[in-house]
């Protein structure tokens, strides 16, 4: 188990780079599978989910490279091999290899995808779309078989506009026959990214980004390069802690546009923040005020900012109502910050913050990912040391935390515990 100790007020200043998307390079290496050419991915961020797929290629036969930052990916001997509940339950995007190795091989054997426990996370949309594609697919004791003679591609509505299985409708559905149409697909930057590099390795991709995707399937791709956008959770998570604790506090390598969710809400809330090409300047905003937040699908608020945001919403004066929209579990955070001095009344998927409070230092324990972000944030505010156990977590999704942080000028240590 792995523990942050966070000694907490400390101003900061300088710059922090963000890396490359979690979201869209889980997507981009296993979409590799589609082709035995060569591929290379750029700004890969240095996240243990990362490693994890590294290990979950090799084992499918890929060779692969991956330094400063550039993923080189050799697919020669690649099989399709059954991928095991030790690296499917490790994390959710392994779901992905589905998309790809069914598409490459129309056959794939895979346990149930792992990930955050942030509620019951079906996969139902992406199992109707792969057999509206073609797949018979057979479930036995948490195993996925999915068979097919061809793909034929269709059109597929979307119940709900899910980021995974637009992502794996349209790995799967480059190699078929015909066109696929996507209605009410996810709109998430990541998508546009993935679809990016699909279109580099041959495939005929319109619409990625919009609500409509068409996919008109071809015979068989190539190798290709791709950059990962910037990851827009991270650059987040430290715009919120720079308006907390800031001194004109660089946050540099975003994508701005991809930001305003959460830059209009804080700008909303009393917080200046200063913008240029690729990067914004923040700093600790004083009389911060209660303001109202919904998570959503882009180009809605964030799920996966909500919870650092619950903690910036208890430094603001007034009642904020807080409401997660997409999963059922995303509040276990919440008495913790509770322990540390917040005034939050939660009930199921909402919260009313009260502000503003001091927090103070405590030992507190992180449920998931983002659930460590908002205790991070928290303790890097509050007087005192903050101890956040179970904190492995935090290294799925942000690269190199500690010496980023450090180097502007906080004072947190990660420890094995
Ligand atoms: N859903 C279904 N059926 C499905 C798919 C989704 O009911 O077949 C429901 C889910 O239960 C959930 C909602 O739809 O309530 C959203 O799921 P979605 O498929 O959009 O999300 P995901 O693909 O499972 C990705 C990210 C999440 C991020 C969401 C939303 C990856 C690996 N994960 O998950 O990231 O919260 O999109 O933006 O890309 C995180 O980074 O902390 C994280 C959880």
């Amino acid at each position: 188990m792995k523990k942050l100790i966070i000694k907490g007020s400390k101003e900061l200043s300088g710059e922090i780079h963000i890396g490359g998307a979690k979201n869209s390079v889980v997507a981009l290496i296993p979409a590799s599978c589609l082709t035995k050419g060569k591929c290379v991915i750029h700004n890969v961020p240095d996240i243990s989910d990362v490693a994890m797929l590294i290990q979950m290629m090799e084992y499918l036969g890929s060779k692969i490279t991956y330094e400063n930052e550039v993923l080189t990916i050799d697919n020669q001997n690649l099989k399709e091999k059954p991928i095991p509940t030790e690296f499917s339950s490790c994390l959710r995007a392994s779901y992905y290899f589905m998309g790809s190795l069914g598409g490459h091989f129309k056959h794939a054997e895979i346990s149930y995808p792992g990930g955050c426990t942030i509620g019951a996370r079906p996969i139902d949309i992406h199992l109707d779309s792969f057999k509206k594609l073609g797949f018979k697919v057979v479930e036995k004791d948490g195993t996925y078989t999915m068979n097919a003679m061809k793909l034929k591609g269709r059109d597929i509505f979307f119940d709900f506009p899910s980021v995974g299985a637009t992502i794996n409708v349209m790995i799967a559905a480059v190699l078929a026959e015909g066109t696929t149409k996507i209605i009410n697909a996810a709109r998430e930057p990541e998508i546009q990214n993935v679809a990016d590099f699909l279109i580099n390795m041959g495939a005929k991709i319109e619409g990625a980004g919009t609500a409509e995707i068409v996919i008109t399937g071809v015979k068989e791709l190539h190798g290709a390069e791709v950059d990962v956008i910037p990851d827009r959770i991270e650059a987040g998570t430290y715009i919120i802690i720079g308006s907390l604790l800031g001194k004109n506090l660089k946050i540099s390598g975003i994508n701005k546009d991809n930001l305003i969710s959460l830059t209009s809400k804080l700008e909303d809330a009393g917080v200046k923040l200063k913008y240029n090409k690729d990067s914004i300047l923040v700093s600790k905003a004083r009389n911060l005020k209660a303001v109202n937040v919904k998570t959503t699908f882009y180009p809605g608020f964030p799920t996966d900012l909500g919870q650092p945001m619950s903690t910036f919403l208890t430094q603001c004066k007034g009642e904020s109502l807080f409401e997660e929209t997409i999963y059922e579990n995303r509040l276990r955070h919440i008495p913790y910050l509770n322990t540390m001095g917040a005034r939050i009344q939660s009930w199921e998927k909402k919260a009313v913050i009260i502000g503003s409070t001091p927090l103070r230092g405590r030992k507190v324990k992180a449920t998931d990912l983002r659930a460590s972000a908002s205790l991070l944030v928290a303790g890097m505010i509050a007087t005192g040391t903050t101890e956040v156990d179970n904190v492995e977590h935090i290294l799925r999704g942000y690269e190199n935390l500690v010496d980023k942080l450090n180097n502007v000028g906080a004072d947190i240590k990660l420890i094995d515990d």
